[in-house]
């Protein structure tokens, strides 16, 4: 299901011969490490944070962007480990998320049928039959940009620009004034005097790797089965077969069927995957999920990332838990509040409001210990821009504002200062 109709079946058949030819982008071992460290999450010891674009862009490229985006995940992680005393696992909707499902593969305008746009990997937005026609050829050029960003966010975890002494340095000039900004410093200047305390105790902050570099994953839903079937490699080590476009893959709301071939394909696959399960998703078929993805029972293998909505997700999710637990099998539970919460506004522009995304976390927490599971998480769409998607949030984005500042590709996202005061409120929550 889901996949484009490519107009030339030769062209698209030589695409993915010549990426069965190109480098793995991420690594066999990197990926077993996200599962041990998912695994903990499973156990309430640890806590995931899984961000960013709806849709990444060919046209946002820049080194600028790609660190903006990393500072406020660290940020939020920051404020999130500080906050619940919790190692944070950080999973970016990043170096790869460039295919969209959609629920009408067709879209209408006047007289005018053309193709919906798939995302950057397969066709254009604009909508003109140029732009919408499917072209192989895109699959190279995501290829390419995600080897670029994955590039990119190797060298800033590693290289010294995750440090904790950077604390101060994440926070972006038109989030720092804000009062969640300045919140965000007071936690900086206290977790930097507990470095020099630590310091004049006589411990070598200096020979610890932790508090220098992060430990940062990548991960999109795994929908161009030709494209992850081509990255597809075997293990040298262990002899198992890894997708190496990205650490973890999951499946999609509209392509989670347990006989369908997105599913067929993660099962196939050793690395940590997902499924997406919304308000219709029944006892029956996360069972089956989880036998058909996790067969092993496996520690950190599996997550369920419940999509329910504000309204749904206290009465929708617990019946799934339950049944999970009877049937003797442990996962992951993370909560995505974005995509139960989407609505049109009368302009016709796709928002959500701040508050939903908030109760439906508020939900999901209740959820969870009502059934006694741990609440391993969240899966947000946001962008380091001050951009107007999302309505409300401390510095209240109104109705009127939103066509200021609208650049969503696909659906609305948090800009850096929502994100920020979801985290601290988020914080709050864990604490509780
Ligand atoms: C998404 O994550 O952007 C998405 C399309 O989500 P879902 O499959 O939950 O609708
Ligand atoms: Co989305």
């Amino acid at each position: 299901m889901q996949q484009p109709e490519w107009p030339d079946g030769t062209a698209l058949e030589e695409v993915v011969a010549e990426l069965r030819d190109l480098p793995p982008l991420v690594f066999a071992g990197e990926a077993r490490s996200l599962q041990q460290s998912l695994a903990r999450a499973q156990n309430g010891e640890a806590f995931v944070l899984q961000a960013g674009d709806c849709a990444e862009a060919f046209g946002d490229f820049q080194a600028d962007a790609i660190r903006d985006k990393l500072k406020v995940i660290l940020q939020m992680a920051v404020v999130l480990t500080y906050a619940a005393g919790l190692p944070v696992v950080k999973v970016g909707r990043i170096a790869g998320q460039f295919a969209k499902p959609r629920s009408s593969s067709s879209e209408s305008h006047e007289d005018l049928e053309l193709p919906s746009f798939r995302g950057h990997a397969v066709n254009d937005s604009p909508f003109d039959l140029t732009s919408r026609t499917a072209d192989p050829r895109r699959l190279v050029r995501a290829y390419q940009q995600s080897a670029a960003t994955l590039n990119l966010i190797r060298a800033f975890t590693k290289g010294g620009f995750a440090d904790l002494n950077q604390i101060h340095v994440w926070n972006q000039e038109f989030v720092a004034g804000s009062p969640q900004g300045r919140r965000y410093e007071q936690i900086a200047r206290q977790i930097e005097r507990s470095l020099r305390f630590m310091a004049a105790c006589g411990i070598d902050l200096g020979a610890d790797s932790r508090l220098h570099e992060v430990d940062f994953y990548t991960s999109h839903e795994a929908l161009l089965l030709g494209y992850e079937e081509a990255l597809t490699r075997r293990d040298s080590l262990t002899g198992e077969w890894y997708d190496c476009s990205a650490h973890l893959l999951w499946v999609g709301e509209r392509t989670r069927q347990v006989d369908g071939g997105h599913v067929e394909f993660l099962s196939g696959i050793k690395n940590p995957v997902a499924s997406k399960v919304g308000p219709t998703a029944t006892p029956g078929e996360v069972v089956a999920l989880c036998e058909r993805l996790d067969p092993e029972n496996e520690p950190g293998r599996l997550t369920f990332i419940a999509r329910m909505g504000s309204g749904l997700v206290e009465e929708a999710l617990p019946p799934l838990i339950r049944a999970i637990k009877e049937a003797g099998r442990e996962v992951l539970w993370i909560c995505d509040p974005m995509h139960g919460n989407t609505f049109s506004t009368p302009a016709g522009l796709k928002t959500r409001r701040f508050d939903d995304i908030l109760t439906e976390i508020r939900g999901f927490f209740a959820a969870c210990h009502e059934e006694g599971v741990a609440p391993g998480g969240v899966h947000l769409e946001l962008t380091q821009e001050d951009v107007t998607e999302c309505l409300g949030g401390s510095e209240e984005v109104l109705d009127q504002h939103l066509e200021t500042r609208y650049q969503a590709l696909c659906d609305p996202r948090l800009n850096a200062r929502q994100s920020l005061d979801l985290a601290f409120q988020l914080g709050e929550m864990l604490q509780g």
